[in-house]
């Protein structure tokens, strides 16, 4: 088992620590739109600074070509400071003369945030001289930024590999890889899975990985209309990979080889195209008209599903069953997340959820908050879906557990 070391072991007093955070954030006009990546954070943030460390946050914003003030770190920064409500001093660049005063002039508590990581095309190439410039500035480093381990970058893998910095994982970060751990290595069965969104062309690896890991495969969204024509039949103008038709055949086939059960719908909510409010009625998967498009799953797919997840223990879930962002068409998936909710509350299954859509989705249907964990990664959380380990997961992880067994 992957073990790492604890911040509970590390001695942060008067120590400059490197933290990477992810604070890519949503923006308009100028200001954060949505905290929810900060306010993850803010517990490793307090916690270093109430012990004493120096605190100097790093992270990427946006895909900035060079420096480009519209993508700086700095309202960003403030946000921070308010939600842990301590002042957060911040300095023009990540590395260079700027970011070394910034870092000298720190006292014992101090938070500080360096400019956007991206501004140099280095972190992206993953440059070794601009991450051995970025570890200069600190004595440890911790990784709180789970949403970027799947990206192979300076100030998140070299910053560790070119340097001798003691490398911890943050306590969001760590949330992240103990429910991981929870859900595939160690989780109670049956394990119930739910993929959904448009294309299975994106989810080929979850797909194959999720069949050797759970008892039962629910498949929504527009992926699941390849899956029907697999099964003969017709979608009408609905999105559909006609190229993967036999892709899906394998995986249905692969599914029965393993005794796993693949939920599909059996009725569809269905209009002539996809808008706000546009007339649509439920129909039978099999009575699907030629000019017809699937949205959301109908109310006995509904049903199926949630009765699948009352005889489960686990789920874990990526991407919506229908068009959520247009009603009524984010019905199913409303529907679904409230019983996940329900049971997960009654201490009956243990409920995994993640994906930049999935989240969107679980917040429009509240219950986020009732979820056993809901995490912040989009394409992070996917990829570990996967069965892979993350690059900025993997320099963390120490081959044998420190001395007092917590990893
Ligand atoms: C994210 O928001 O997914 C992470 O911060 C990574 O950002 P990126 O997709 O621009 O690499
Ligand atoms: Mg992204």
């Amino acid at each position: 088992m992957q073990s790492f070391r604890s911040l509970d072991d590390a001695d942060v007093k008067g120590k400059r620590v490197l933290v990477r955070v992810d604070l890519n954030v949503p923006m308009a006009d100028g200001k954060v739109a949505d905290a929810t990546r900060i306010v993850e954070i803010a517990p490793t943030i307090s916690e270093l600074a109430g012990k004493g460390g120096k605190v100097i946050l790093i992270s990427h914003l946006n895909r900035p070509k060079g420096r480009d003030p519209k993508d700086s770190l700095k309202p960003v920064a403030a946000e921070v400071s308010r939600i842990v409500k301590k002042p957060v001093a911040f300095a023009a660049d990540c590395i260079g003369p700027q970011a070394e005063a910034a870092v000298a002039a720190m006292r014992n508590g101090d938070i500080l945030c360096l400019e956007n990581t991206r501004f140099h095309a280095e972190e992206e190439n993953n440059d070794k001289g601009f991450a051995k410039k970025l570890a200069a500035l600190g004595d440890l480093f911790v990784d709180d930024a789970f949403s970027a381990a799947h990206r192979e970058h300076a100030s998140n893998t070299s910053i560790v590999t070119v340097s001798n910095l003691p490398a911890y994982p943050g306590r969001a970060m760590k949330a992240e890889l103990d429910a991981l751990q929870r859900a595939f290595e160690t989780p109670r069965h049956p394990v119930t899975a739910i993929v959904g969104g448009a294309k299975i062309s994106t989810k080929l690896d979850l797909l194959g990985h999720l069949l050797a890991k759970v008892e039962t495969l629910v498949i929504g969204g527009a992926m699941a209309n390849t899956f029907l024509v697999a099964q003969g039949k017709a979608v009408g103008k609905s999105l559909c990979e006609s190229e993967l038709v036999g892709t899906a055949r394998d995986i249905m086939a692969k599914a029965k080889a393993l005794h796993r059960d693949i939920v599909l719908p059996i009725d569809a909510v269905v209009a002539p195209k996809l808008a706000d409010h546009v007339p649509s009625r439920v129909v039978a998967v099999d009575e699907v008209g030629a000019t017809d498009m699937i949205l959301d799953i109908g109310p006995r797919t509904i049903e199926r599903v949630i009765s699948v997840l009352a005889r489960s223990k686990t789920l874990v879930w990526n991407g919506p069953f229908g068009a959520f962002e247009h009603e009524p068409f984010d019905n199913g998936t409303i529907e679904v997340a409230e019983a996940a909710a329900e049971l997960t509350a009654a201490g009956k299954l243990v409920s995994f959820a993640g994906g930049g859509d999935t989240v969107a989705a679980l917040n429009l249907a509240s219950v986020t908050d009732r979820l056993t964990h809901v995490s912040t990664g989009g394409g992070a959380f996917l990829e570990s879906l996967e069965g892979k380990t993350l690059p900025g997961v993997k320099v963390l992880i120490v081959s044998q557990s420190p001395p007092n067994g917590d990893n």
